[in-house]
């Protein structure tokens, strides 16, 4: 039985971010200023999702498993604070480049931008790569998946609503068709009629164009005419 993988949904929201904040990095002339500002207020958005995730885990994911798994634990809030200095590495980098005015300084600085956000990129898929196996692996051992249900919805319930719409988008922009049948029926079932109307407005525009018209029919439950 396939059991209820409470990483999936934000980890490829978080995945996404990354791919598309290293094409941003790749195609960026950092001496054009309008083109290099841009990068860097993504880069600073990038680190700030993942601080709130780490947390996020820290606070709910990890104290859940604490008592069964401490050496796993401390583990994963270990790498949760080198996750941080990576990010801190770029913060300061971002402070630098805003401090150059030459171009080649320009270039030499964004490249080494580049070069950290890589760093930061392969830690995070490896990191939750390891957590989406080993910690899913001790939650399951412990816990049956409405209680892991109740778990994440503990732990959405805390999360404001502006940084919940932002983590809804780059969902919506990264999962399959499944997915996202699967969880806006889910939420159409569950949460009250306007959070359902905000997340399926946000799907209008942000589920790829080649599946949006079936997902959008499964989860309304329009009869298809043949
Ligand atoms: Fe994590």
């Amino acid at each position: 039985m396939q059991r209820y993988n409470s990483f999936n949904l934000i980890h490829k929201a978080l995945r996404a971010l990354m791919y598309d904040m290293a094409m941003t990095l790749q195609q960026t002339d950092f001496t054009d200023a309008d083109e290099a500002e841009i990068a860097l207020a993504k880069v600073e958005t990038v680190i700030e999702q993942f601080e709130k995730h780490a947390y996020h885990e820290d606070t709910f994911m990890l104290p859940a498993i604490e008592a069964f798994e401490p050496d796993l634990v401390a583990k994963f809030e270990k790498e949760h604070v080198e996750d941080i200095e990576l990010g801190n590495k770029l913060k300061t980098l971002l402070s630098v480049f805003r401090s150059v005015d030459l171009d080649e300084e320009k270039i030499n600085c964004g490249s080494c931008i580049s070069k950290a956000f890589r760093d930061f990129m392969i830690f995070n898929l490896e990191h939750m790569g390891k957590e989406e196996s080993l910690i899913n692996q001790a939650l399951w051992k412990h816990y049956t998946d409405d209680e892991l249900l109740e778990l994440n919805a503990r732990l959405t319930a805390g999360i404001p609503v502006q940084e919940k719409m932002f983590a809804a988008k780059w969902m919506l922009r990264s999962i399959n068709k499944a997915e996202a049948i699967n969880w806006l029926k889910g939420v159409k079932q569950t949460a009250p009629a306007y959070v359902f109307q905000s997340l399926f407005d946000l799907a209008e525009n942000e589920l790829p164009r080649h599946i949006r018209s079936e997902v959008q029919e499964a989860v309304l439950e329009i009869e298809m005419m043949n």
